[in-house]
């Protein structure tokens, strides 16, 4: 069965992304690891990391993106239905066992979405805030649950903040990383997602464990850096932190340009390397997570 790992962080700019989509190439062509990247976020950003506008217009013209699933799953009666198998995007960038489930600008904010709960909620006679939770305890669940065993590893790109959506998303996560800057608002950011996990463990049963933070930098290494992680390193334990650090690098950046992750655009650079590293490390780190060895 495939885990299921949130890449997620409630501050946006992190590194998110970009760890997503080049740790999803690095696992799938380094490690033979069969990936689905799920792209979470109405920016789209993962989605077109990996494939062209153009690719991504005939995507949502066939209704292949996670918009369609989410709305099904909700409420089946109201789309011609199609299947998660169907909707996904794969062998991206040429890489045989890297799949994507693309991401959709109009996936639904918690507005769109309540229209939609009521709707349902009318129709089953059931009330509005129990057609709510059932919908955020299922309804990530449900969308994976059909290709759960076609992956090794399921990674899946948040945006930032919190909605609906992304609550079911880490209720349907096994594990999580959160990618992080060493600055004093992406330390807020991390613990504004601690603090929404427990509260999801306490009332809704999640079970994500965490695989560690992956530091993400801006350039030159500061006092105040070193001081953050020394806070972050206190609240954590090291083992709860990645060792391999993602620096600094404009190829990086360059990459998507190209629609590419940098490991497979520049594969010599530095910040290819660093994700290089990072995707056996992350293999063991999950392993342990999984074995509860930490
Ligand atoms: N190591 C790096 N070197 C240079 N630029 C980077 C690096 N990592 C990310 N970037 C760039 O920084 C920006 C933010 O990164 P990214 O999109 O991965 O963050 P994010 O956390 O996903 O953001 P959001 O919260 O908006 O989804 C992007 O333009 C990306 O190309
Ligand atoms: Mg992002």
């Amino acid at each position: 069965m495939g885990y299921v790992v949130s890449i997620v962080n409630m501050k946006g700019g992190v590194g998110k992304t970009t760890i997503t989509v080049n740790l999803a190439a690095s696992l799938a062509r380094d490690y033979k690891k069969r990936v689905l990247i799920v792209d979470l976020d109405t920016q789209v950003n993962a989605t077109l990391s990996v494939m062209s506008p153009l690719d991504f217009a005939k995507l949502k013209q066939e209704r292949r993106t996670l918009k369609t699933l989410v709305n099904q799953t909700i409420n089946a009666e109201l789309e011609t239905p199609v299947a998660v198998q169907d909707a996904v995007y794969r062998q991206v960038c040429e890489l045989e066992t890297l799949d994507i489930l693309a991401g959709d600008v109009e996936l639904y904010d918690d507005y769109v979405l309540s229209e939609l709960i009521s709707t349902k909620a009318r129709s089953r006679q059931q009330s509005y805030e129990q057609t709510w939770n059932r919908v955020e305890n299922h309804l990530m669940r449900m969308v994976l649950k059909p290709i759960l065993r076609q992956y090794d590893v399921i990674l899946i790109d948040f945006p930032p903040g919190d909605n609906i959506i992304t609550r079911s998303a880490l209720l349907a996560s096994h594990l999580y990383c959160i990618p992080v800057r060493a600055d004093p608002l992406a330390v807020v950011g991390v613990g504004l997602l601690e603090s929404r996990l427990k509260q999801l463990r306490e009332v809704e049963r999640a079970k994500a464990k965490l695989v560690g933070l992956i530091y993400t930098s801006r350039g030159q290494s500061s006092n105040m850096e070193l001081r953050v992680k020394q806070r972050l390193e206190t609240e954590f334990g090291s083992p709860n932190i990645f060792a391999t650090e993602i620096p600094y690098n404009v190829e990086v950046a360059k990459a998507v340009d190209d629609f590419k992750p940098v490991v497979l655009n520049a594969p010599h650079s530095p910040g290819a390397k660093a994700f290089a590293k990072l995707a056996p490390e992350f293999i063991q780190k999950l392993a342990k997570t999984v074995r509860g060895q930490k």
